[in-house]
């Protein structure tokens, strides 16, 4: 996967290539490229916001430099995503969506966002895709990027080694779709007077898929009942 980076800020992104991601890049599975916005300016400030038609406090980022950049960067396979407190919410449907494509690209707004016209007239070219990651307000795209590309990359087949893996976690679909991943232990044992249940230390292993699948209803119960159906 191609994955293309705007921001005015690129030093920000910069975590991308560690972990997880960073693996993923060094191992040639994803190609990712940050690009400063700044660099297609000409005037002496490299100005790239300006005030708001209609006033209110606040500046709004110009639509020529972002048209500018991103024609150098659009092809006919691209994804642009804009990420944005007033997008769709990104979830863990979309990020396996996203995680499909062959090319995104992530606008980092600042300010009060992006001028409309740019994401209107990329819309006409290539799919257009504006995410919210929650309901509150980051000062500007580049977070949003660190956690959507995170996310999507390891549903990306070969980034997660084989010891590990996305069937279980919360929100994947399949058994326990809808549900929280439950407590998880490791050794030893005991801890602080704390036992790790019997039931994960027997070889049952339909006692345990029932043990994990109550334990992940109970979590599930407590931070989120809103995602239980009326048989859980
Ligand atoms: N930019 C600012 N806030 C954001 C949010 N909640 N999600 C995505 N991008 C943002």
């Amino acid at each position: 996967m191609k994955i293309d980076i705007v921001s005015i800020f690129p030093e920000y992104l910069a975590p991308l290539n560690l972990s997880l991601v960073g693996k993923a890049i060094s191992d040639g599975v994803i190609d990712l490229n940050v690009h400063d916005l700044r660099s297609v300016t000409s005037d002496k400030h490299q100005t790239v916001d300006d005030s708001p038609y209609g006033g209110g406090p606040g500046m709004v980022m110009k639509a020529e430099p972002w048209g500018d950049l991103l024609d150098q960067l659009v092809t006919q396979d691209s994804v642009l995503v804009v990420p944005t407190p007033s997008g769709q919410h990104f979830t863990q449907t979309m990020s396996a969506e996203l995680a499909n494509e062959s090319h995104l690209i992530f606008a980092c707004g600042r300010y009060e966002g992006i001028d409309s016209r740019v994401m209107q007239h990329f819309a006409s070219r290539i799919k257009v895709r504006e995410v919210s990651i929650g309901d509150y307000v980051l000062a500007g795209g580049e977070a949003a990027v660190l956690v959507i590309v995170e996310a999507l990359a390891r549903l990306i087949p070969g980034v997660l080694g084989n010891s590990e893996s996305a069937v279980d976690d919360s929100f994947a679909e399949g058994e326990m779709a809808n549900l929280l991943e439950g407590q998880v232990y490791t050794k030893p044992p005991v801890w602080r007077d704390l036992e790790v249940p019997e039931v994960l230390r027997g070889g049952n292993h339909a006692a345990i898929a029932a043990w994990r699948r109550a334990s992940a209803q109970a979590r599930t119960a407590q931070y989120r009942p809103d995602l239980l159906s009326d048989s859980e």
